[in-house]
């Protein structure tokens, strides 16, 4: 590709320096105007040429008065004197349309600046020769219709405000101007032009298409650009497009400041609309500085004004241009190909063409005659992007504008041969301000019913320019918007054929901000366009499923956000299962220890007979035994999904099952120490071993906790609560306690009962007792209360089936303490150590114990 590239600039740079190196000097001498000869004329006014007035000394064989100047053509606005013969040929050779009368014009070049639009006016109108004007004379009688003007609206606008004084019909071919629609300011000036009231929408719609919403938009700097710039904005709000910039320009590209590019990197796409003569000198700056990054999307064509060119690169390659759609006029074409030099002598620009392009020598005597030409030489074989063979807007509103005219002359003379029949084939006679009220009828009628105006508003193609290398000059329909279509269908585009500028491997892409992916939402920031924002994940069970949202939403209840926060999932119902392997563990150790705790019964029953046993109140240990089985069993009420019922029970279970345990176990610890001091004195002791309280111990404290539990299930039972939020995609199901001061108070009566049986045991400690039973038993006390009391701030530091599994834990542990601490030492001596377990023993035992206790 560079290798390519090269090679072709290699080429241009050759053509270039070839075709500047016999450039004669009748190519430099050029007057202002030209006529073509007909009975009446029309005033076409066109940019064709300017002068540099830059003090650079230009080539020395420039002759006479344009010595100080250099020279500069427009080729490409050559088009516009083409279509003016082709529409006055056609006429002229219509026998239907102004018969026997032959149209004409007078050319007067408009430079590109105001400052001599007057005076060709003036020259036009009365001169008698150079710069001798004679106002309000007609000087020339010569028969004058209407003036054409363009294409400019400041050129159509100083040439109409001299023309309006005399009501003298102007035509205007440039792009249409709301300016020069004031019918009071401009009573006879007709505008050829559609409105372009689609065309800030259709290229919104194409931005739309590419997902563009970063975009620059350079204007011209006047009533205009501030009607289009309104129409753009409202037109991008809507669809939430954002300007990264708009720069006004002023028409003269000369005072282009550096400031003016400075942010032009910020998009990779650019608007520019606006008129070809305001906004030429911005096209020119864009190809010397070789903007080569961005998509250009205009309404207009860049005019190559020079044709040395040294650069292979065009900086419009691969951009977007809107024009109206218009049926082809092959006619035109056709007539291009018969343009030539003899054709047309009078014509000034048409030998200097000749001369560039097909090497042709100007004779000596006057510059109009060529000789030595290329013997193929035509209109049509010319680069491009030098002279365009497709009729452009400009050259169609011309061909428009002369038809006007011609109707209207056409239906005044009609007029006039009614009223004066007999002056029939004296030729026309009439003043130009008469032709008004024919213009008006014709602008009035509907445009497109005649045939000759064609002009379709709300329809455009979408043109690609392939311009790579420089002067392969293709402009390729790759789509078409018509807003008439339905909403969905206006715009057409083969993607696949558009050509990209250079720089861009596939779709251009321009944004802001990247996009915000499901699962994220936009945070705009503070200052900036909306366009430019942050992306930030949705907040916790809050989603997002689509791209670029504003606001992310809570997933519904009973649901819940997946990782990639983009999708709500309905959670699954957990709880502390047998299944599960805590829930397993748990359930399978309260068997085991159920089942162990039915072995030491056993062990106890059968040996119900031998002094361990018999020592210490058998009934207290078999009931603490069979309390402690259901101790170990009620914990199994808290594994298994949950339910009304269950919730009341494990409680109930719980609190009874182990008020019983205490209760025993006090009632031993008060047995043990009222066996040993019932010597103390004291009422209360005395009427305790009287009426045999031990035995009263247990219904009483079971009763009270009893009462406790009744009061709770009366008040606030436990009911079957969910937890959606602890566990992640799970609602837990457990039981809720009901009322929390209830179930501390439980807790508060068993700890407050272990203390008491810690405290009865403690006192008794010391006492003589043969198997240390009042030790074990103020051990477990201190182990079971320390078990509830660290159970309680866990408990609490807890949720879900952890929640559970800790209480069904400490159930356990505190079960066990009681079992292992109070029935562990007896079994070892029941099953290991026989021999402690007789009579005998005890009998020596007991009475060194006695010796040791009196001594105390
Ligand atoms: C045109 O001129 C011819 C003869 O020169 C004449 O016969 C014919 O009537 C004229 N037509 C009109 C419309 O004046
Ligand atoms: C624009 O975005 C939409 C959705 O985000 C996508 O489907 C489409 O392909 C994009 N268009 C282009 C031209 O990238
Ligand atoms: C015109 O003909 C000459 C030879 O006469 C040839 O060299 C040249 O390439 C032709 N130009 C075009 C544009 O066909
Ligand atoms: C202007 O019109 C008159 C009358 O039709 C005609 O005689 C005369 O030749 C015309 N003038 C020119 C310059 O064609
Ligand atoms: C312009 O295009 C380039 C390359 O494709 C890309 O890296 C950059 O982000 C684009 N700039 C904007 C503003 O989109
Ligand atoms: C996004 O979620 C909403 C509501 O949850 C749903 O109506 C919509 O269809 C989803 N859109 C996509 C693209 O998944």
């Amino acid at each position: 590709m560079v290798a390519w590239i090269f090679i072709f600039w290699f080429m241009q740079i050759n053509k270039c320096v070839s075709a500047f190196t016999y450039i004669s000097s009748c190519y430099y001498r050029i007057s202002e105007e030209f006529h073509h000869e007909g009975d009446v004329v029309i005033g076409a006014f066109f940019p064709l040429h300017t002068f540099h007035t830059k003090k650079e000394k230009p080539h020395s064989t420039i002759p006479y008065y344009y010595l100080d100047n250099k020279i500069q053509y427009n080729f490409k606005n050559y088009q516009y004197i083409l279509a003016l013969n082709f529409a006055i040929e056609e006429i002229n050779g219509n026998p239907s349309l102004l018969p026997n009368i032959s149209l004409g014009f007078d050319f007067y070049n408009v430079r590109f600046t105001g400052k001599y639009i007057h005076s060709n006016t003036f020259n036009w109108l009365t001169a008698l020769g150079l710069r001798n004007y004679l106002p309000n004379y007609n000087c020339k009688k010569r028969n004058f219709t209407a003036a054409l003007t363009g294409t400019s609206w400041i050129t159509s606008a100083l040439t109409g405000t001299l023309l309006q004084l005399f009501k003298f019909p102007q035509i205007t071919f440039g792009p249409y101007d709301f300016h020069l629609s004031d019918r009071g300011q401009y009573p006879s000036l007709y505008q050829m032009a559609p409105k372009d009231i689609s065309l800030s929408l259709a290229i919104v719609s194409l931005v739309v298409y590419f997902n563009w919403s970063w975009v620059g938009l350079i204007l011209p700097d006047d009533h205009k650009g501030n009607i289009i710039l309104s129409d753009f904005s409202e037109e991008m709000e809507r669809k939430g497009i954002c300007l990264a910039f708009v720069k006004m320009t002023p028409a003269t590209w000369t005072s282009y400041f550096a400031k003016f590019w400075e942010n032009m990197d910020e998009t990779n796409v650019t608007i520019i609309y606006g008129d070809i003569d305001s906004l030429e000198g911005v096209m020119r700056n864009i190809e010397q500085r070789l903007l080569t990054w961005n998509v250009w999307i205009m309404n207009i064509e860049h005019h190559i004004i020079d044709i040395a060119d040294y650069f292979m690169l065009d900086p419009f390659h691969g951009s977007l241009i809107f024009k109206h759609n218009y049926r082809e006029n092959f006619e035109f074409t056709k007539f291009i190909q018969t343009v030539n030099p003899n054709k047309y002598p009078e014509d000034i620009y048409l030998p200097k063409l000749w001369h560039l392009f097909f090497k042709c020598s100007f004779s000596d005597i006057n510059c109009h005659v060529l000789e030595n030409c290329q013997t193929n030489a035509s209109l049509d074989v010319f680069p491009r992007h030098i002279f365009d063979g497709s009729m452009s807007d400009e050259s169609r509103s011309i061909y428009n504008g002369v038809y006007t005219v011609a109707h209207s002359l056409h239906e005044m003379r009609i007029q006039q041969l009614q009223m004066q029949p007999y002056e029939n084939g004296e030729g026309m006679v009439f003043f130009p301000w008469q032709l008004n009220t024919f213009l008006k009828d014709i602008e009035l009628k509907d445009k497109r019913s005649l045939d000759w105006r064609q002009t379709i508003d709300t329809e455009y193609d979408i043109l690609n320019i392939w311009n790579l290398p420089k002067g392969l000059g293709l402009k390729v329909k790759i789509g078409s918007f018509s807003a008439n279509a339905p909403q969905d269908q206006q715009l057409c585009l083969s993607e696949q054929m558009i050509q990209w500028p250079e720089i861009f491997s596939e779709i251009p892409q321009s944004v802001c901000s990247e996009s915000c992916g499901p699962g994220f939402r936009k945070v705009t920031q503070e200052g900036k366009s909306i366009c430019c924002y942050r992306c930030t994940p949705c907040a916790d069970n809050e989603i997002s499923n689509d791209t670029d949202v504003d606001k992310c939403v809570k997933c519904p209840e009973r649901h819940y956000a997946n990782a990639e926060k983009n999708n709500c999932f309905q959670k699954s119902v957990s709880f502390l299962a047998y299944e599960d392997p805590l829930g397993m563990a748990l359930a399978s150790i309260a068997l085991c220890l159920s089942a162990l705790t039915a072995f030491v019964i056993g062990i106890f029953v059968k040996h119900r007979d031998t002094p361990i046993v018999k020592a210490n109140n058998r009934a207290l240990s078999y009931i603490l035994l069979i309390t402690l089985t259901f101790c170990f069993l009620c914990s199994l009420n808290f594994i298994g999904q949950p339910n009304t019922a269950a919730c009341i029970l494990q409680q109930t279970t719980f609190a009874v099952a182990f008020t019983i345990a205490l209760a025993t176990v006090l009632a031993k610890a008060i047995t043990v120490v009222l066996a040993f001091k019932v010597s103390f004195p004291g009422r209360m002791l005395r009427w305790l071993m009287i009426s045999r309280g031990p035995n009263y111990i247990i219904p009483v404290c079971t009763l009270i906790q009893l009462l406790i539990c009744g009061i709770w299930m009366a008040t606030s039972p436990p009911f079957i609560d969910q937890d959606p939020q602890t566990e992640y995609g799970h609602i837990i199901i457990l039981c809720n306690k009901g009322s929390a001061v209830a179930f501390h108070s439980v807790l508060g009566y068993l700890c407050f009962m272990a203390l008491g049986s810690y405290a009865m045991a403690f006192l008794s400690r010391n006492l003589p007792d043969t198997f240390n039973e009042s030790k074990f038993l103020s051990f477990s006390m201190l182990v079971f209360f320390c078990v509830w009391v660290t159970f309680l701030p866990v408990y609490h530091s807890t949720k879900g089936k952890v929640m559970v599994a800790m209480e069904v834990f400490s159930i356990l542990a505190s079960s066990t303490a009681l079992l292992v601490f109070i029935f562990g030492p007896k079994c070892y001596i029941i099953l290991l150590r026989p021999d402690k377990n007789s009579f005998n023993h005890i009998r020596k035992k007991t009475l060194s114990r006695r010796k040791n206790f009196s001594k105390i």
